[in-house]
């Protein structure tokens, strides 16, 4: 079975460094066989999750495609920026969102719980945002999501790509591709034992 992998980044800024990262990344779980759907949290134009919209306009319809986006794949690849030692806001309220009921009323969190998940980082920082890896661990961890061990920080990551957005450390590329392909494996792994 051809694994699905939902390739999202905290960062839409036109050049983001973790926005290549993560294409490398999706690199490594294409060639392991999986089919990788980049998306734009910025495409979703979610507003910020309030509880009063909640209540009286219902989940959003931005926020029900991203669900809809989330049931369709087995597996998740995330890149995340560091922003004061914390992760990018924007996944934060992502995931806020797809946690919430669906339309059928059956539950978000189970959009989420039990599905595989890859991390990756990039900053201009030495350590390339690994603080921002380490609290969305913490998240993920609570809604069920089974996170890699297998995941990646590049630190220095404005000098770390060339004119092509490739990796110029060929060292540091095999890692990121084994990233990705590590989380295909996973998830197919967790598809075959469901
Ligand atoms: C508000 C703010 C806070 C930041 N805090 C951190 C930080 O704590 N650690 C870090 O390594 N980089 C930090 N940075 C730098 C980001 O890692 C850098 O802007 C990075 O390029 C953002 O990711 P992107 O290139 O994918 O957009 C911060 C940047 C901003 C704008």
């Amino acid at each position: 079975m051809t694994i699905r992998i939902l390739a999202v980044s905290g960062s839409s800024r036109r050049g983001s460094l973790n926005q290549k990262l993560l294409d490398v990344a999706a690199r490594g779980a294409r060639g392991a066989g999986a089919a990788v759907t980049p998306v734009r949290l910025a495409d979703y134009a979610l507003p910020l999750y309030d509880g009063d919209l909640e209540a009286d306009q219902g989940v959003p319809a931005a926020a029900r495609r991203l669900q809809a986006d989330f049931a369709a794949h087995d597996a998740l690849l995330i890149a995340t920026p560091e922003y004061n030692g914390g992760y990018a806001a924007a996944l934060k309220n992502a995931l806020d969102w797809v946690s919430r009921p669906r339309q059928d009323g059956t539950s978000g969190v189970a959009l989420l719980a039990g599905k595989a998940a890859a991390l990756v980082s990039a900053s201009p920082g030495q350590l390339g945002g690994l603080r921002s890896q380490l609290a969305l661990r913490t998240v993920l961890d609570k809604l069920g999501v089974l996170v890699l061990p297998d995941a990646f920080a590049l630190g220095l990551a404005h000098e770390a790509f060339d004119d092509a957005a490739e990796l110029k450390d060929k060292a540091a590329e095999k890692a990121v591709l084994h990233v990705g392909a590590a989380l295909c494996r996973t998830a197919r792994r967790l598809a075959a034992g469901s």
